[in-house]
């Protein structure tokens, strides 16, 4: 799986928590994205979790000591510092929250956090009472003073079997930040407006038309973009999916909400990506109450809900934004693609494969097809996460070009 992280060296600190057997399973998965993980562990660390499991896990060495004649030509601390493309501390201690804040350097982490130029992590994890204390917040403070990042522990049941803020957060979560932190910000300035999932048209209170769009797409496209440093807005249709971090999420249910939403938020938008399947048709009328079967006359009258996007192409002259749409086809999909983006007025169309077993709705892989004035190129079949960055590759180029102009 080739994502941000590959080839990355991430140093993790992993300090004195029970919260620290979570954190075995953060270095199962960063290495699965093959970062290379180099595992610095203090003394109390090594009495929740074994060297040993890290080891295994990272397939390396765990580093436990300042003073060890192992490789002592290339003093541990500063070479870890020096390698590091980021380093993480998980879970961070109160003890090691206030060594770090007092800039102490007796053991081999501290040392290397004080000797390292790169971004640093702290990921905070202990009872809720020793996090609220004021001691502990100020450290905190300090630390981001020096420009490190917090991830800020979750609200829940914590080992101490008492209820408040002080958990680890999820892998998913702290997986998030780094990339965020680790990822060039080459979309810094845009403002992105994104619309995702599918609509739903409704019959009754009960029924209504939709189609299989799981959002899957839209929702990769808005937290990939995120992380490059777009400022994003992610207009939905309803989906079982959470909202990225650090993005404007507006939820909608028909055809015409969303466009509405989109309207609403279209001026603002320097890029604009039509991800969403909205739906081609809806019921003529929805009836206000839910049809019994006697009474269905098993006909249903259906209308045309407006083309957001073909809107979009006929708004663009006047805002300057850039277009990009998406095509659903199951076949002929180069020539509908092009047909598409000419009728639409779009800068560039993602063709979907959807005739696939692992392409289009619901899976979490695609293969796109990219259009635009200037040629066609076939992305591979890889994650729609991935999917989304190398779209988000030739919008960049796309945008760097138009600023030439
Ligand atoms: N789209 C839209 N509003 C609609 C229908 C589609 O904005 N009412 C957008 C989709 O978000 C997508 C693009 O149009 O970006 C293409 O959608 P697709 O379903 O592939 O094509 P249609 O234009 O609906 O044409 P057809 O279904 O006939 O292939």
């Amino acid at each position: 799986m080739h994502t941000t992280f590959a080839g990355k060296r991430i140093v993790l600190g992993v300090t004195g928590s029970i919260a620290a057997f979570k954190v075995a399973g953060w270095v199962s998965n960063l290495t699965k994205e093959e970062a290379r993980v180099a595992v610095i562990m203090t003394d109390s660390a090594c009495r929740f979790v074994a060297p040993l499991t890290f080891a295994a896990l990272s397939g390396e060495r765990v580093h436990t000591s300042l003073f060890t004649q192992e490789g002592a030509e290339a003093i541990a601390h500063i070479q870890l510092a020096r390698e590091a493309d980021l380093v993480v501390i998980a879970p961070a201690t109160a003890q090691t929250i206030a060594r770090l804040a007092h800039g102490l350097a007796d053991d081999l982490l501290s040392c290397t956090v004080l000797a390292t130029r790169a971004k640093v992590l702290i990921c905070p994890a202990m009872n809720a009472q020793m996090y609220s204390h004021p001691a502990v917040q100020e450290n905190i403070e300090k630390l981001k003073g020096y420009g490190y990042q917090i991830l800020t522990p979750e609200s829940g049941r914590m080992a101490c079997r008492e209820e408040g803020v002080g958990r680890l957060p999820e892998w998913e979560q702290a997986r998030e930040v780094m990339l965020q932190i680790l990822a060039v910000p080459d979309l810094a300035g845009e403002k992105i407006l994104i619309t995702a999932g599918p609509t739903r048209e409704p019959l009754d209170p009960a029924r209504f038309l939709s189609n299989r769009s799981s959002g899957k797409m839209g929702y990769s496209l808005a937290r990939t973009a995120r992380r490059r440093g777009a400022e994003v807005t992610l207009i939905s249709g309803p989906t079982a999916l959470a909202c990225p971090p650090d993005v404007c999420c507006v939820r909608v249910e028909t055809a015409r909400e969303m466009g509405e939403a989109v309207l609403a938020h279209c001026q603002q938008a320097t890029v604009i990506v039509k991800a969403a399947a909205v739906a081609d048709f809806r019921p003529v009328t929805m009836c206000a109450e839910k049809v019994k079967k006697e009474q269905a006359d098993l006909q249903l009258p259906l209308e045309q809900t407006t083309d957001i996007l073909k809107e979009l192409g006929k708004l663009k002259k006047k805002t300057g934004f850039l277009l990009v749409g998406f095509a659903a086809e199951s076949q002929n999909h180069t020539a509908e693609g092009e047909k598409k983006l000419k009728n639409k007025n779009l800068d560039l169309i993602a063709i979907n494969d959807i005739g696939s077993a692992n392409t289009g709705f619901e899976v979490d892989t695609n293969q796109v097809t990219l259009l635009d004035k200037e040629g066609i190129s076939s992305l591979p079949l890889v994650s729609k996460e991935q999917t989304a960055d190398l779209i988000w590759d030739h919008v960049v180029q796309m945008l760097e070009k138009r600023n030439k102009e």
